[in-house]
């Protein structure tokens, strides 16, 4: 399973990318704005980045349009930036032709801000490249999650979709393993997420306690 980092923030993706070895990125305009720089200035820093590489940045379409055409042009717009870019368009009804239409042109779409088994099944007749379920958001509503992430596999599965299931809006390590067990594509989720979900107080306890025996042990 691949991890995307989800953030827009120059330092941690630099950070992530050594550290990690993340797959890709994702951003969305809250994480836009907590940069305090520019929308396409910010996109084209983190371009800069992951320059010649295959990893992916997914970035979004201003959430405003819902025209076909204007999602279009605006994704060609985007896209004509980057090789590396992916382009967030949002899962509502006018979204679905602009993705059909981007997919003829080789224009790569994450269809986000999905949040049922049935809009994700739209989005892959449309030829989205990526699906994002968004399960925190789901789970802070009391929704249930596994099987709903369940539910978007075995429907790609079921008809041979080629679009790829990022699980979106992880909140922990929790959700990031179920993500796995229910054989999703990719996960995004923020640095502390991931940083958090690699740490165990069992195993900072073991390091402890080993430490104290090593230090009353000879070493030749
Ligand atoms: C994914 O592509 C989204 O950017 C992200 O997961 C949205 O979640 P959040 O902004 O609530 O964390």
């Amino acid at each position: 399973m691949k991890f995307f980092l989800d953030s827009a923030k120059i330092d941690e993706i630099d950070y992530a990318l050594d550290t990690f070895d993340i797959d890709g990125v994702t951003t969305n305009p809250r994480h836009i704005l907590s940069t305090g720089k520019p929308f396409l200035t910010t996109i084209k820093e983190i371009a800069n980045l992951i320059e010649g590489t295959e990893k992916t940045i997914s970035v979004e379409v201003n959430p405003h349009f819902m025209d076909t055409g204007q999602m279009i042009a605006e994704a060609q717009k985007l896209a004509e930036l980057s090789p590396n870019f992916v382009i967030k368009l949002q899962c509502v009804e006018p979204a679905f032709k602009a993705i059909r239409v981007l997919a003829e042109q080789d224009i790569r779409v994450n269809c986000t801000l999905v949040f049922s088994a049935v809009q994700a099944l739209e989005a892959m007749r449309s030829g989205a490249f990526y699906i994002s379920p968004f399960i925190g958001w789901k789970e802070a509503n009391a929704e249930e999650i596994r099987g709903f992430v369940e539910d978007v596999v075995a429907i790609r599965d079921n008809y041979d979709f080629e679009s790829e299931i990022i699980v979106a809006a992880v909140r922990n390590a929790r959700q990031i393993a179920d993500a796995a067990v229910a054989n999703a594509d990719i996960v995004t989720a923020g640095l502390e997420v991931y940083q958090t979900g690699f740490d165990h107080p069992y195993t900072r306890d073991g390091i402890q306690k080993f430490s104290d025996f090593w230090d009353q042990t000879l070493y030749e």
